[in-house]
């Protein structure tokens, strides 16, 4: 990586992401404190999230012979070493100077995955360059979003294509930004030098000439927002497997299948879009149900221990993603303290496994939770 990211100690006494979040919010402004920790309206379904798996009990199974076992798993034809993803998150130079690109190299140390957003403030090439050489690291996929031109859209693919992207996440939960209020009443605005820099070169949308009775969002808006055509349209113009990403619906996860989908993420961003939407770990395991064994199916919103991620397999996940929790990280400590969140629920991961006695995420089932 050109300019290694800076070395920087982990704070003293955090020594979980809880701990991690506790400290970066002492550092960062109330701007970015708005932006990174804020969730839709009055914020319902990013407590619901947190709330629902502190709410499963686990089930504990002793004196097997765990020897060999391992936090492995394969996802679109490659094996990972454990079953953690850092979800896009944008604009993460707000949380430290180095942003993404912490971010990736703490990712590729780390054998995460990464998912980078279509609104990352550094190029997706360099975050590509920077870590496809590196021999451990995890897979990297480009989270997009649909632009109002499809034609900026299909050059966003290519480019993703070109540089090396794995995988497209597309987040189809976002059609509107939800009802921000803690952004609203923080007068949240982005820091000068900080922008959607993949984005530069979006042709400006047509403005709309609504009359007195027309909706911004009916009339507006949603003229240029996906609907299942575009999905079967992308499916079309590219190979690389295509992952849906804010499926809360069990006949959404099956149609997302039909249309061409190669797996989607049970995800409501985090309590960020549709407030009052239940908690993802209440809803995994219907849409497991829906779209039978086999299909890649990973999961994200309020994991912050590794009990968690060990219930979110049990449920029916493949993998998890987190999003906060490695922002809190990047903010304390850079890269450094990205690492450190990954490594953490890593080794959490292993000990909830340990003590359920469960050698393998494929030895994960419902026999591992109370019930
Ligand atoms: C997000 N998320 C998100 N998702 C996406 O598809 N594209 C994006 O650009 C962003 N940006 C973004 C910014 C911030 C500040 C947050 C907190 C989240 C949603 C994200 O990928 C993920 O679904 C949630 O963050 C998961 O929940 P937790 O782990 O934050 O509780
Ligand atoms: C958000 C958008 C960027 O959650 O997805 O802020």
């Amino acid at each position: 990586m050109s300019g290694l990211p800076s070395v920087e100690p982990i704070p003293e006494g955090v020594v979980s992401l809880e701990d991690h979040e506790r400290h970066a919010t002492q550092r960062l402004d109330a701007n970015a404190l708005a932006y990174f920790c804020g969730g839709a309206a009055d914020e319902i379904t990013l407590r619901a999230n947190r709330v629902a798996w502190d709410g499963i009990q686990l089930s504990s199974r002793v004196l097997r012979d765990l020897v060999g076992g391992h936090t492995r798993t394969a996802l679109f034809g490659r094996t990972l070493a454990h079953p953690i993803l850092l979800a896009p998150v944008a604009f993460q130079r707000m949380a430290h100077r180095d942003g993404e690109m912490a971010t990736a190299y703490a990712a590729s140390m780390q054998g995460a995955g990464l998912v980078l957003s279509s609104q990352a403030s550094v190029l997706l090439e360099d975050v590509a360059l920077a870590v496809l050489a590196e021999r451990q690291r995890g897979p990297l996929w480009f989270q997009l979003y649909f632009q109002h031109d499809r034609g900026f859209t299909e050059e966003l693919v290519r480019r993703a294509e070109n540089a090396g992207y794995e995988a497209l996440v597309v987040t189809i939960d976002a059609s509107s930004s939800g009802v921000r209020d803690r952004e609203r009443r923080a007068g949240f605005k982005l820091p000068s030098g900080i922008s959607a820099v993949n984005l530069a070169g979006l042709p400006a949308a047509k403005p709309f000439m609504l009359e007195a009775n027309q909706s911004r969002m009916f009339d507006a808006l949603l003229k240029t927002a996906p609907t299942w055509k575009d999905i079967e349209w992308l499916r079309g113009i590219t190979r690389l497997p295509i992952i849906l990403k804010g499926i809360m619906h069990p006949a959404d996860a099956q149609l997302a299948a039909h249309h061409g989908a190669d797996g989607v993420i049970v995800s409501n961003h985090g309590g960020r879009t549709l407030d009052t939407l239940p908690a993802t770990a209440a809803v995994l395991p219907r849409i497991r149900a829906a779209v039978g064994p086999q299909f890649p199916l990973l999961a994200d919103g309020g994991i912050r221990r590794g009990t968690d991620v060990l219930k979110a397999i049990a449920l029916g996940a493949d993998a998890v993603l987190i999003g906060r929790p490695y922002i809190f990280g990047l903010a304390n400590a850079g890269a450094m303290g990205v690492s450190h969140v990954v490594r953490l629920l890593r080794d959490e991961l292993e000990i909830a496994m340990a003590l359920c006695g469960c050698a393998t995420l494929a030895e994960i089932n419902s026999d591992a939770l109370f019930s």
